[in-house]
Protein backbone atom coordinates (compact mmCIF):
# COMPACT_ATOMS: atom_id res chain seq x y z
CA UNK A 1 0.00 0.00 0.00
CA UNK A 2 1.30 3.56 -0.91
CA UNK A 3 2.23 6.04 1.76
CA UNK A 4 1.78 10.00 1.12
CA UNK A 5 4.91 11.17 1.95
CA UNK A 6 3.56 14.87 2.84
CA UNK A 7 5.14 16.68 5.73
CA UNK A 8 1.54 15.84 7.65
CA UNK A 9 2.57 12.13 7.36
CA UNK A 10 5.88 12.28 9.56
CA UNK A 11 6.17 11.92 13.04
CA UNK A 12 9.17 13.12 14.71
CA UNK A 13 10.34 11.49 17.82
CA UNK A 14 13.12 12.35 20.13
CA UNK A 15 13.14 8.82 21.78
CA UNK A 16 14.36 7.12 25.27
CA UNK A 17 11.80 8.43 27.63
CA UNK A 18 9.36 6.15 29.13
CA UNK A 19 5.89 5.87 28.36
CA UNK A 20 4.13 6.41 31.40
CA UNK A 21 0.17 7.53 31.85
CA UNK A 22 -2.98 6.45 31.25
CA UNK A 23 -5.16 5.89 27.68
CA UNK A 24 -7.76 4.37 26.58
CA UNK A 25 -9.16 1.73 24.06
CA UNK A 26 -12.17 1.23 22.54
CA UNK A 27 -13.82 -1.32 20.48
CA UNK A 28 -11.40 -4.11 18.08
CA UNK A 29 -10.81 -3.24 14.96
CA UNK A 30 -11.56 -6.26 13.82
CA UNK A 31 -14.95 -6.72 15.21
CA UNK A 32 -16.54 -3.31 14.43
CA UNK A 33 -15.85 -3.26 10.71
CA UNK A 34 -17.52 -6.09 10.32
CA UNK A 35 -20.90 -5.77 12.86
CA UNK A 36 -20.75 -2.86 10.07
CA UNK A 37 -21.54 -5.45 7.25
CA UNK A 38 -23.51 -7.48 9.71
CA UNK A 39 -25.94 -4.58 9.64
CA UNK A 40 -26.66 -4.90 6.13
CA UNK A 41 -28.33 -8.00 6.24
CA UNK A 42 -31.74 -6.47 8.00
CA UNK A 43 -33.94 -3.57 7.34
CA UNK A 44 -33.93 -1.15 10.08
CA UNK A 45 -31.30 0.46 12.15
CA UNK A 46 -28.88 -1.21 14.05
CA UNK A 47 -26.51 0.79 16.78
CA UNK A 48 -23.04 -0.52 17.54
CA UNK A 49 -20.98 1.40 20.60
CA UNK A 50 -17.77 1.32 21.77
CA UNK A 51 -16.80 2.63 18.21
CA UNK A 52 -13.25 3.79 17.75
CA UNK A 53 -12.34 6.59 15.21
CA UNK A 54 -10.19 4.75 13.17
CA UNK A 55 -9.57 5.04 8.87
CA UNK A 56 -11.29 1.23 8.80
CA UNK A 57 -14.63 2.04 10.02
CA UNK A 58 -14.62 5.26 7.85
CA UNK A 59 -14.16 3.26 4.81
CA UNK A 60 -16.81 0.80 5.86
CA UNK A 61 -19.24 3.73 6.51
CA UNK A 62 -18.60 4.67 2.77
CA UNK A 63 -19.02 1.33 1.13
CA UNK A 64 -22.22 1.11 3.00
CA UNK A 65 -22.99 4.88 2.16
CA UNK A 66 -22.68 3.79 -1.82
CA UNK A 67 -25.04 0.90 -1.35
CA UNK A 68 -27.77 3.26 -0.38
CA UNK A 69 -27.32 2.61 3.23
CA UNK A 70 -27.51 5.31 5.94
CA UNK A 71 -24.70 5.95 8.22
CA UNK A 72 -24.07 7.93 11.45
CA UNK A 73 -21.57 7.82 13.29
CA UNK A 74 -20.91 9.95 16.40
CA UNK A 75 -17.23 9.69 17.14
CA UNK A 76 -16.98 11.82 20.02
CA UNK A 77 -19.54 9.19 22.19
CA UNK A 78 -17.89 5.99 19.66
CA UNK A 79 -22.01 5.48 18.52
CA UNK A 80 -22.49 4.39 14.71
CA UNK A 81 -26.44 3.74 13.65
CA UNK A 82 -26.57 1.96 10.55
CA UNK A 83 -30.23 2.15 8.92
CA UNK A 84 -30.42 -0.82 6.11
CA UNK A 85 -33.82 -0.19 5.17
CA UNK A 86 -32.92 0.96 1.97
CA UNK A 87 -30.10 -0.70 0.37
CA UNK A 88 -29.47 -0.34 -3.65
CA UNK A 89 -26.15 -1.75 -5.95
CA UNK A 90 -23.89 0.84 -5.56
CA UNK A 91 -22.32 2.06 -9.15
CA UNK A 92 -19.03 -0.38 -9.71
CA UNK A 93 -17.07 2.76 -10.86
CA UNK A 94 -17.79 4.13 -7.18
CA UNK A 95 -16.74 1.50 -5.46
CA UNK A 96 -14.07 0.64 -7.55
CA UNK A 97 -12.54 4.24 -6.03
CA UNK A 98 -12.49 2.35 -2.31
CA UNK A 99 -10.65 -0.86 -4.04
CA UNK A 100 -6.94 -1.18 -2.33
CA UNK A 101 -8.15 0.37 1.08
CA UNK A 102 -9.17 -2.08 3.05
CA UNK A 103 -9.86 -6.05 3.35
CA UNK A 104 -13.76 -5.75 4.81
CA UNK A 105 -15.24 -5.39 1.12
CA UNK A 106 -14.95 -9.15 0.09
CA UNK A 107 -17.60 -9.51 3.50
CA UNK A 108 -20.66 -7.76 1.91
CA UNK A 109 -20.81 -10.29 -0.45
CA UNK A 110 -23.08 -12.31 1.37
CA UNK A 111 -25.17 -9.76 2.66
CA UNK A 112 -25.86 -7.76 -0.72
CA UNK A 113 -26.23 -11.29 -2.45
CA UNK A 114 -29.23 -11.78 -0.03
CA UNK A 115 -30.61 -8.28 -0.10
CA UNK A 116 -29.97 -7.60 -4.03
CA UNK A 117 -29.28 -10.95 -5.47
CA UNK A 118 -25.41 -9.66 -6.24
CA UNK A 119 -22.33 -8.03 -5.23
CA UNK A 120 -19.52 -6.25 -7.07
CA UNK A 121 -16.61 -6.55 -4.51
CA UNK A 122 -13.34 -4.38 -5.51
CA UNK A 123 -10.24 -5.81 -5.28
CA UNK A 124 -8.52 -6.05 -1.89
CA UNK A 125 -6.33 -3.57 0.11
CA UNK A 126 -5.12 -4.58 4.11
CA UNK A 127 -1.88 -4.81 4.64
CA UNK A 128 1.13 -6.17 2.86
CA UNK A 129 2.74 -9.14 5.17
CA UNK A 130 1.94 -11.97 2.74
CA UNK A 131 -0.11 -13.07 -0.15
CA UNK A 132 -3.73 -12.40 1.31
CA UNK A 133 -5.66 -14.97 -1.17
CA UNK A 134 -9.73 -15.16 -1.18
CA UNK A 135 -9.91 -18.28 -1.81
CA UNK A 136 -11.22 -19.47 0.83
CA UNK A 137 -13.97 -16.88 0.64
CA UNK A 138 -14.80 -17.26 -2.84
CA UNK A 139 -14.74 -21.35 -2.38
CA UNK A 140 -17.32 -20.54 0.06
CA UNK A 141 -19.82 -19.16 -1.76
CA UNK A 142 -19.79 -21.42 -4.16
CA UNK A 143 -20.62 -24.38 -1.92
CA UNK A 144 -23.57 -21.59 -0.70
CA UNK A 145 -24.87 -21.71 -4.32
CA UNK A 146 -23.50 -18.44 -5.77
CA UNK A 147 -21.55 -18.13 -8.80
CA UNK A 148 -18.19 -16.05 -8.75
CA UNK A 149 -17.62 -14.41 -11.26
CA UNK A 150 -13.56 -12.64 -11.68
CA UNK A 151 -13.99 -11.22 -15.00
CA UNK A 152 -13.57 -7.62 -14.23
CA UNK A 153 -9.71 -6.94 -13.92
CA UNK A 154 -10.39 -4.71 -10.53
CA UNK A 155 -12.85 -6.71 -8.80
CA UNK A 156 -15.42 -10.05 -8.73
CA UNK A 157 -19.15 -9.73 -9.23
CA UNK A 158 -21.20 -12.30 -7.32
CA UNK A 159 -24.74 -13.68 -8.42
CA UNK A 160 -27.18 -15.92 -6.69
CA UNK A 161 -30.08 -16.24 -8.72
CA UNK A 162 -32.04 -19.04 -7.18
CA UNK A 163 -30.78 -17.34 -3.61
CA UNK A 164 -28.00 -19.18 -1.43
CA UNK A 165 -28.48 -22.65 -0.03
CA UNK A 166 -26.94 -24.74 3.68
CA UNK A 167 -23.95 -26.30 2.39
CA UNK A 168 -21.38 -28.25 4.00
CA UNK A 169 -17.94 -26.65 4.07
CA UNK A 170 -14.22 -26.91 5.28
CA UNK A 171 -11.75 -24.03 5.48
CA UNK A 172 -8.00 -26.19 4.74
CA UNK A 173 -7.05 -22.94 7.59
CA UNK A 174 -8.85 -21.53 10.47
CA UNK A 175 -9.23 -18.37 8.55
CA UNK A 176 -10.85 -15.19 10.54
CA UNK A 177 -12.18 -13.86 7.69
CA UNK A 178 -13.37 -16.97 5.54
CA UNK A 179 -15.31 -18.04 9.35
CA UNK A 180 -16.92 -14.95 9.11
CA UNK A 181 -17.77 -14.40 5.21
CA UNK A 182 -19.29 -18.07 5.68
CA UNK A 183 -21.71 -16.67 9.27
CA UNK A 184 -22.73 -13.81 7.25
CA UNK A 185 -23.80 -15.62 4.09
CA UNK A 186 -25.09 -18.91 5.99
CA UNK A 187 -27.47 -16.92 8.67
CA UNK A 188 -30.09 -15.98 6.07
CA UNK A 189 -29.25 -19.59 3.38
CA UNK A 190 -31.96 -21.78 2.72
CA UNK A 191 -31.81 -24.28 5.35
CA UNK A 192 -28.63 -25.07 7.53
CA UNK A 193 -24.59 -24.84 7.24
CA UNK A 194 -22.17 -26.65 8.68
CA UNK A 195 -18.44 -25.03 8.70
CA UNK A 196 -15.87 -27.11 10.07
CA UNK A 197 -12.13 -26.09 10.63
CA UNK A 198 -13.38 -22.75 11.52
CA UNK A 199 -11.43 -20.18 13.30
CA UNK A 200 -13.02 -19.11 16.84
CA UNK A 201 -11.07 -15.37 17.61
CA UNK A 202 -13.10 -13.54 20.33
CA UNK A 203 -13.62 -11.00 17.35
CA UNK A 204 -15.54 -13.74 15.75
CA UNK A 205 -17.65 -15.07 18.96
CA UNK A 206 -18.88 -11.14 19.45
CA UNK A 207 -19.93 -11.36 15.71
CA UNK A 208 -21.73 -14.43 16.28
CA UNK A 209 -23.55 -12.89 18.98
CA UNK A 210 -24.46 -9.61 17.19
CA UNK A 211 -25.90 -12.00 13.98
CA UNK A 212 -27.80 -13.76 17.20
CA UNK A 213 -29.31 -10.50 18.92
CA UNK A 214 -30.32 -10.12 15.11
CA UNK A 215 -32.38 -13.49 15.31
CA UNK A 216 -29.94 -15.75 13.81
CA UNK A 217 -29.45 -19.70 15.04
CA UNK A 218 -25.28 -20.46 15.19
CA UNK A 219 -23.57 -23.26 17.47
CA UNK A 220 -20.66 -23.87 17.91
CA UNK A 221 -18.95 -26.96 18.76
CA UNK A 222 -16.02 -28.12 20.68
CA UNK A 223 -13.96 -28.84 17.13
CA UNK A 224 -14.39 -25.33 16.14
CA UNK A 225 -17.77 -26.43 13.84
CA UNK A 226 -19.71 -23.85 13.75
CA UNK A 227 -23.56 -25.27 12.60
CA UNK A 228 -26.06 -22.39 10.76
CA UNK A 229 -29.57 -23.04 10.68
CA UNK A 230 -30.27 -19.87 7.99
CA UNK A 231 -33.59 -18.08 8.50
CA UNK A 232 -36.13 -16.29 6.76
CA UNK A 233 -35.36 -12.49 7.96
CA UNK A 234 -32.88 -10.61 10.79
CA UNK A 235 -33.75 -7.43 12.48
CA UNK A 236 -31.53 -4.76 13.38
CA UNK A 237 -29.51 -5.08 16.67
CA UNK A 238 -27.79 -2.82 19.72
CA UNK A 239 -24.49 -4.12 20.68
CA UNK A 240 -21.33 -2.88 22.28
CA UNK A 241 -17.76 -3.76 20.60
CA UNK A 242 -15.77 -5.89 22.48
CA UNK A 243 -12.38 -4.02 23.51
CA UNK A 244 -9.30 -3.93 21.31
CA UNK A 245 -6.85 -6.92 22.73
CA UNK A 246 -4.53 -6.24 20.20
CA UNK A 247 -3.97 -1.98 20.68
CA UNK A 248 -4.10 -2.99 24.43
CA UNK A 249 -1.40 -5.41 23.58
CA UNK A 250 0.66 -3.00 21.75
CA UNK A 251 0.49 -0.04 24.41
CA UNK A 252 2.00 -3.14 26.93
CA UNK A 253 4.44 -3.56 24.68
CA UNK A 254 5.49 0.08 24.28
CA UNK A 255 5.64 -0.16 27.82
CA UNK A 256 7.92 -3.00 27.88
CA UNK A 257 10.43 -1.12 25.69
CA UNK A 258 10.33 2.01 26.77
CA UNK A 259 10.65 0.81 30.50
CA UNK A 260 7.09 2.56 31.59
CA UNK A 261 4.38 1.97 32.89
CA UNK A 262 0.93 2.66 30.62
CA UNK A 263 -3.26 1.88 32.36
CA UNK A 264 -5.05 1.00 28.79
CA UNK A 265 -8.57 1.90 30.21
CA UNK A 266 -11.06 -0.62 28.30
CA UNK A 267 -8.62 -3.49 28.45
CA UNK A 268 -10.09 -6.56 29.68
CA UNK A 269 -8.52 -9.75 30.85
CA UNK A 270 -10.50 -12.67 28.84
CA UNK A 271 -9.87 -12.48 25.72
CA UNK A 272 -5.74 -11.52 26.41
CA UNK A 273 -5.15 -14.49 28.87
CA UNK A 274 -2.87 -15.89 26.14
CA UNK A 275 -0.74 -12.51 26.09
CA UNK A 276 -0.54 -11.76 29.70
CA UNK A 277 0.82 -15.06 30.52
CA UNK A 278 3.83 -14.03 27.81
CA UNK A 279 3.87 -10.26 29.51
CA UNK A 280 4.71 -12.38 32.71
CA UNK A 281 7.51 -14.63 31.72
CA UNK A 282 9.51 -11.90 30.02
CA UNK A 283 9.17 -10.14 33.26
CA UNK A 284 6.53 -7.36 32.92
CA UNK A 285 3.83 -6.25 35.65
CA UNK A 286 0.32 -5.79 35.02
CA UNK A 287 -2.77 -5.40 37.93
CA UNK A 288 -6.24 -6.28 36.43
CA UNK A 289 -8.89 -3.37 37.17
CA UNK A 290 -12.23 -3.22 36.87
CA UNK A 291 -11.47 -0.69 34.35
CA UNK A 292 -9.05 -1.48 32.33
CA UNK A 293 -5.31 -2.95 32.80
CA UNK A 294 -2.13 -1.21 34.06
CA UNK A 295 0.91 -2.94 31.95
CA UNK A 296 4.64 -2.10 33.45
CA UNK A 297 8.36 -2.76 33.79
CA UNK A 298 9.38 -3.44 37.20
CA UNK A 299 12.99 -2.54 36.87
CA UNK A 300 15.67 -5.15 36.14
CA UNK A 301 16.36 -7.26 33.30
CA UNK A 302 13.20 -8.46 30.70
CA UNK A 303 13.44 -12.85 30.20
CA UNK A 304 13.97 -13.78 26.65
CA UNK A 305 10.64 -16.46 25.26
CA UNK A 306 10.46 -18.76 22.63
CA UNK A 307 7.30 -18.26 21.21
CA UNK A 308 5.36 -19.38 18.24
CA UNK A 309 2.04 -17.02 16.63
CA UNK A 310 -1.28 -19.33 16.14
CA UNK A 311 -4.57 -18.60 15.60
CA UNK A 312 -7.30 -18.48 18.76
CA UNK A 313 -6.47 -19.42 21.98
CA UNK A 314 -2.94 -18.93 20.30
CA UNK A 315 -0.49 -15.82 20.60
CA UNK A 316 -2.03 -13.86 18.10
CA UNK A 317 -0.18 -12.83 14.76
CA UNK A 318 -1.06 -9.44 15.73
CA UNK A 319 0.78 -9.33 18.86
CA UNK A 320 4.30 -10.79 17.62
CA UNK A 321 5.04 -6.99 15.47
CA UNK A 322 5.13 -4.74 18.93
CA UNK A 323 6.57 -7.92 20.87
CA UNK A 324 9.42 -8.08 19.21
CA UNK A 325 10.20 -4.50 19.63
CA UNK A 326 10.41 -5.30 23.53
CA UNK A 327 12.11 -8.88 23.10
CA UNK A 328 15.21 -6.72 21.25
CA UNK A 329 15.59 -5.17 25.22
CA UNK A 330 15.37 -8.77 26.58
CA UNK A 331 18.41 -10.34 27.93
CA UNK A 332 19.29 -13.64 25.92
CA UNK A 333 18.05 -15.10 22.85
CA UNK A 334 14.66 -15.28 21.92
CA UNK A 335 13.06 -17.00 18.93
CA UNK A 336 9.51 -16.19 17.50
CA UNK A 337 7.84 -18.57 14.86
CA UNK A 338 5.27 -16.75 13.06
CA UNK A 339 2.41 -19.11 11.66
CA UNK A 340 -0.12 -17.46 10.33
CA UNK A 341 1.53 -15.41 7.42
CA UNK A 342 4.17 -15.99 5.86
CA UNK A 343 5.46 -12.86 5.59
CA UNK A 344 5.37 -10.65 8.62
CA UNK A 345 9.15 -10.18 9.34
CA UNK A 346 9.79 -7.71 6.84
CA UNK A 347 9.37 -4.91 9.73
CA UNK A 348 13.02 -6.37 11.30
CA UNK A 349 15.00 -4.38 8.77
CA UNK A 350 14.85 -1.07 10.14
CA UNK A 351 14.80 -2.49 13.34
CA UNK A 352 18.38 -4.03 12.81
CA UNK A 353 19.39 -0.45 11.34
CA UNK A 354 18.71 0.75 14.70
CA UNK A 355 20.88 -1.56 16.54
CA UNK A 356 18.66 -4.94 17.13
CA UNK A 357 19.70 -8.54 16.42
CA UNK A 358 17.70 -10.04 14.38
CA UNK A 359 18.13 -13.12 12.77
CA UNK A 360 15.49 -14.58 9.67
CA UNK A 361 14.69 -18.27 9.14
CA UNK A 362 12.96 -20.21 6.49
CA UNK A 363 12.56 -23.42 8.91
CA UNK A 364 9.88 -23.88 11.39
CA UNK A 365 11.89 -22.89 15.00
CA UNK A 366 8.89 -23.81 17.07
CA UNK A 367 7.40 -26.75 18.34
CA UNK A 368 5.38 -27.53 15.52
CA UNK A 369 5.94 -27.02 11.91
CA UNK A 370 3.67 -25.41 10.03
CA UNK A 371 2.21 -24.63 6.75
CA UNK A 372 5.74 -22.73 5.50
CA UNK A 373 7.48 -25.33 6.23
CA UNK A 374 9.87 -26.58 3.08
CA UNK A 375 8.72 -23.25 1.14
CA UNK A 376 10.88 -20.17 0.84
CA UNK A 377 9.62 -18.02 3.37
CA UNK A 378 11.11 -16.32 6.48
CA UNK A 379 8.84 -16.90 9.13
CA UNK A 380 10.77 -17.67 12.18
CA UNK A 381 13.09 -15.09 13.53
CA UNK A 382 15.70 -15.37 16.52
CA UNK A 383 16.05 -12.20 18.16
CA UNK A 384 19.19 -11.41 20.98
CA UNK A 385 19.20 -9.04 23.61
CA UNK A 386 19.72 -6.38 25.20
CA UNK A 387 20.61 -3.95 22.47
CA UNK A 388 20.66 -0.28 22.38
CA UNK A 389 18.37 1.32 19.78
CA UNK A 390 19.56 4.58 18.01
CA UNK A 391 16.51 6.61 16.53
CA UNK A 392 16.74 6.83 12.62
CA UNK A 393 14.16 7.73 9.21
CA UNK A 394 11.99 4.89 9.46
CA UNK A 395 9.37 3.96 6.58
CA UNK A 396 5.58 2.43 7.92
CA UNK A 397 5.51 -0.87 5.59
CA UNK A 398 2.38 -2.11 7.46
CA UNK A 399 0.05 -0.98 10.45
CA UNK A 400 1.33 -3.24 13.26
CA UNK A 401 4.70 -3.08 11.74
CA UNK A 402 4.52 0.39 11.58
CA UNK A 403 3.33 0.48 15.09
CA UNK A 404 6.17 -1.72 16.09
CA UNK A 405 8.54 1.10 14.64
CA UNK A 406 6.86 3.62 16.71
CA UNK A 407 8.02 1.54 19.71
CA UNK A 408 11.30 1.39 18.53
CA UNK A 409 11.71 4.92 17.54
CA UNK A 410 10.34 5.56 21.04
CA UNK A 411 12.65 3.18 22.54
CA UNK A 412 15.94 4.30 20.87
CA UNK A 413 18.20 6.70 21.88
CA UNK A 414 17.94 9.99 19.48
CA UNK A 415 15.72 11.46 17.00
CA UNK A 416 13.79 9.38 14.47
CA UNK A 417 11.45 10.58 11.76
CA UNK A 418 8.65 7.53 11.00
CA UNK A 419 7.01 8.61 7.73
CA UNK A 420 4.25 7.08 6.12
CA UNK A 421 2.48 7.55 9.62
CA UNK A 422 -1.20 8.14 8.31
CA UNK A 423 -0.94 4.27 7.81
CA UNK A 424 -1.03 3.62 11.25
CA UNK A 425 -4.41 5.46 11.69
CA UNK A 426 -6.01 2.79 9.73
CA UNK A 427 -6.12 0.87 13.20
CA UNK A 428 -5.10 3.20 16.41
CA UNK A 429 -7.53 5.73 17.40
CA UNK A 430 -5.63 8.66 17.97
CA UNK A 431 -2.26 7.16 18.89
CA UNK A 432 -0.75 11.02 18.45
CA UNK A 433 -3.01 12.45 20.88
CA UNK A 434 -2.47 8.99 23.54
CA UNK A 435 1.30 9.45 22.92
CA UNK A 436 1.43 12.56 24.16
CA UNK A 437 -1.17 11.98 26.63
CA UNK A 438 1.85 9.14 27.69
CA UNK A 439 4.87 11.65 27.73
CA UNK A 440 5.95 10.93 24.28
CA UNK A 441 8.28 13.73 22.75
CA UNK A 442 6.71 14.06 19.28
CA UNK A 443 6.28 16.54 16.78
N1 LIG B 1 -5.91 -17.33 3.77
C1 LIG B 1 -5.92 -18.01 2.59
N2 LIG B 1 -7.04 -17.92 1.79
C2 LIG B 1 -8.12 -17.17 2.14
C3 LIG B 1 -8.11 -16.49 3.38
C4 LIG B 1 -6.97 -16.59 4.18
O1 LIG B 1 -4.94 -18.69 2.23
O2 LIG B 1 -9.10 -17.12 1.38
C5 LIG B 1 -4.70 -17.40 4.62
C6 LIG B 1 -4.02 -16.02 4.73
O3 LIG B 1 -3.21 -15.76 3.62
C7 LIG B 1 -3.28 -16.12 6.03
C8 LIG B 1 -4.18 -17.03 6.86
O4 LIG B 1 -5.04 -17.70 5.95
O5 LIG B 1 -2.04 -16.73 5.84
C9 LIG B 1 -5.01 -16.34 7.91
O6 LIG B 1 -5.76 -15.29 7.31
P1 LIG B 1 -7.17 -14.83 7.88
O7 LIG B 1 -8.19 -15.04 6.82
O8 LIG B 1 -7.39 -15.46 9.20
O9 LIG B 1 -6.93 -13.28 8.07
P2 LIG B 1 -7.92 -12.09 7.72
O10 LIG B 1 -9.31 -12.45 8.04
O11 LIG B 1 -7.60 -11.56 6.38
C10 LIG B 1 -7.91 -11.04 10.11
C11 LIG B 1 -7.49 -9.72 10.68
C12 LIG B 1 -5.98 -9.63 10.70
C13 LIG B 1 -5.44 -10.79 11.51
C14 LIG B 1 -5.95 -12.11 10.97
C15 LIG B 1 -5.52 -13.30 11.82
C16 LIG B 1 -9.29 -8.29 10.04
C17 LIG B 1 -9.77 -7.16 9.23
N3 LIG B 1 -8.04 -8.65 9.86
O12 LIG B 1 -7.41 -11.04 8.78
O13 LIG B 1 -5.65 -8.42 11.32
O14 LIG B 1 -4.04 -10.75 11.47
O15 LIG B 1 -7.37 -12.10 10.90
O16 LIG B 1 -5.97 -13.14 13.14
O17 LIG B 1 -10.02 -8.85 10.87
C18 LIG B 1 -4.50 -6.43 11.69
O18 LIG B 1 -5.42 -6.12 12.43
O19 LIG B 1 -3.43 -5.78 11.57
C19 LIG B 1 -4.64 -7.64 10.86
C20 LIG B 1 -3.83 -7.91 9.84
Amino acid sequence: MGTADSKKDVLHVEGGKPLSGTIKVRGAKNLVSKAMVAALLAPGTSVLKNVPEIRDVSVVSDLLRLHGVDVNFDGENGIVAIDATKVYLADVADVDTLSGSSRIPILFSGPLVHRLGEAFIPSLGGCNIGGRPIDFHLETLRKLGAKVDKEHTDGVHITAPDGLKGAKIHLPYPSVGATEQTLLAAVLADGRTELSGAATEPEIMDLVAILQKMGAIISVDVDRTFRIEGVKELKGYTHTALPDRIEAASWASAALATRGDIFVKGATQPDMTTFLNVFRKIGGEFDIRDNGIRFWHPGGDLHPIALETDVHPGFMTDWQQPLVVALTQANGLSTMHETVYENRFGFTEPLIEMGATVQLYRECLGALPCRFQQRNFKHSAVIFGPTPLTGRDIEVPDLRGGFSHLIAALTANGPSNVHGISLIDRGYADFRGKLFALGAKIG
